[in-house]
């Protein structure tokens, strides 16, 4: 669905995630013909560059990081052409004027500012963008997370921001709700009565939800070491993973709707005792190891340190109180230099009350549904089944597959190609709620505190390996074990 001619504003712009992702997803989006050539995207930084010099970088990066079959030349330079580059500096007054002064020769363009820098500068762009007449009825402002690093930050931001801005105008960008497969979550569950069925405690023994990484920090120490795994992928990412699992029905899919049912599985997440962190959370951070299969170095060869107490692993065992959820466990692991780039969610069932089967001759298997959003996207339902012959009875496990490569052969857009057209169109239903946001924070707080007071250090894993024993151990205690699939 074709989009309105908007103006494109990205602070950040000779960034890390401008360059390897926002430039690429406009691009894709561009070459489709979603947005008509009347729109500008205009980049905007700190460093010395013209235009002509930003228009280099942006193509370099295009080349890199856009595949060589999408590539179209002709449109490449009608992308490049749409570029602009002003120098603005953030704290300062540079700039500023020159920016808003050419954005409202177009004043009722929608307009779109994407804020891809440090969190600390949220507040400060908006209210320059404010103060300098930049902010119309047709402006939205996207906000990259995290948003803050605690739960005070990030409400200093809100409230910062939300002087400025009304909610419906502003996006916090969480890309994982943009995948196609997290989407999918959701019909999953509510367009198949089958499975919402057998959603809850009485049938579920527990959910396992991992995302692996093979990278390490690679150039973004600075960002990194300031964050470490769980303000970087669970306080987000995994959290909405795990409402969209967890969550009720919502009454339809207004933004609202939905939102409302994510929030109140944050809330009912069992909050975690400071003193009692270590029972339920396992911090890590890779050694030298290998991974892709070479040799790579440690966490702090990468950050060129000689210490730090960043973890770039973490497992957690979680608990959602509530009728559906109460004794269902959610264990959630995400780290870098993992075996291998996966993410996946597995529902355990429970196994059958009672088998007519010897156990001596037969295990029988849990039932699980495997849902892999990334990559080779599918899913996969295991079931015991006999095994065809003449021979004695046996059975083994195995599955429904479903294939979205097989089934609907196309290539799968990139999270942020889908977001950045619902930030034009003005629809917030894939972004975070101010609410939804703090309520992950101050889920996440007593766990950063009670790392904090106990002092200890991530333990060590080699890179390339699944973490520390001790996240093993962890689930291991609870009799369960970390299931590898597909
Ligand atoms: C980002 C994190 O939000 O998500 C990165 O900051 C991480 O550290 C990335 O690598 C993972 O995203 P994806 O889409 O590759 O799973």
């Amino acid at each position: 669905l074709p989009v309105a001619s908007f103006d494109g504003v990205v602070f950040g712009a000779t960034g890390d995630l401008t360059m390897r992702k926002l430039l690429p997803a406009l691009f894709h989006r561009f070459r489709d013909r979603q947005f008509p050539d009347s729109s500008r995207i205009i980049a905007v930084a700190r460093t010395e560059l013209d235009t002509e010099g930003y228009r280099k970088r942006a193509e370099a990066a295009l080349r890199q990081h856009v595949d060589a079959a999408s590539l179209d030349e002709d449109m490449l330079t009608a992308f490049l052409d749409l570029l602009r580059y002003h120098l603005v500096d953030a704290l300062g007054e540079q700039g500023w004027p020159e920016l808003v002064a050419s954005l409202n020769e177009r004043p009722d363009q929608v307009r779109a500012y994407y804020l891809a820098t440090s969190p600390d500068l949220y507040g400060t762009i908006c209210q320059r963008l404010a103060q300098h007449g930049g902010i119309t009825p047709q402006s939205r402002v996207v906000l990259e997370k995290p948003i803050g690093r605690d739960l005070a930050s990030a409400q200093a931001i809100n409230n910062a921001v939300g002087a400025v801005l009304p909610e419906k105008q502003i996006f916090r960008i969480d890309h994982y709700l943009g995948k196609e497969t997290v989407q999918n979550l959701m019909a999953l569950r509510f367009a198949n009565p089958i499975f919402e069925r057998l959603w809850h405690a009485d049938t579920i023994d527990h959910v396992q939800i991992t995302v692996a990484e093979t990278v390490g920090v690679e150039g973004r120490g600075g960002y990194y070491n300031g964050s470490g795994a769980l303000r970087d992928m669970v306080q987000n990412h995994m959290l909405q993973l795990l409402c969209l699992l967890a969550m009720e029905s919502p009454i339809s899919l207004d933004t609202d709707a939905v939102r409302d049912e994510k929030l109140k599985v944050l809330r009912a997440l069992q909050r975690v005792d400071p003193h009692e962190v270590n029972g339920c959370t396992v911090r890590g951070q890779y050694s030298a190891g290998i991974a892709d299969g070479r040799p790579v170095p440690g966490y702090l060869a990468d950050l060129g340190a000689e210490s730090s107490n960043t973890e770039t692993f973490v497992a957690l065992k979680m608990q959602v109180n509530s009728w559906r959820w109460a004794g269902v466990p959610f264990y959630l692991r995400t780290g870098k230099r993992l075996p291998r780039k996966v993410s996946e969610i597995v529902v355990q069932f429970r196994t059958p009350p009672f088998s007519i089967y010897p156990r001596d001759q037969h295990e029988l298997q849990p039932n699980r549904l495997l849902i892999r959003l990334q990559p080779a996207e599918g899913m996969r339902l295991e079931m015991m089944t006999k095994e065809p012959g003449p021979g004695g009875l046996h059975l083994r496990p195995t599955g429904l597959d479903i294939s979205f490569e097989k089934a609907f052969g196309q290539r799968y857009p990139d999270a942020y190609e889908r977001l950045l057209m619902d930030v034009v169109r003005g629809n917030t239903t894939l972004f975070m709620r101010r609410d939804e946001v703090e309520a992950a924070w101050s889920w996440v707080e007593p766990i950063l505190q009670g790392w904090n007071d106990r002092r200890d250090t991530p333990r060590p894993y080699l890179a390339g390996s699944w973490g520390p024993t001790a996240a093993i151990a962890m689930i291991e205690r609870d009799g369960r074990t970390w299931y590898e699939s597909f």
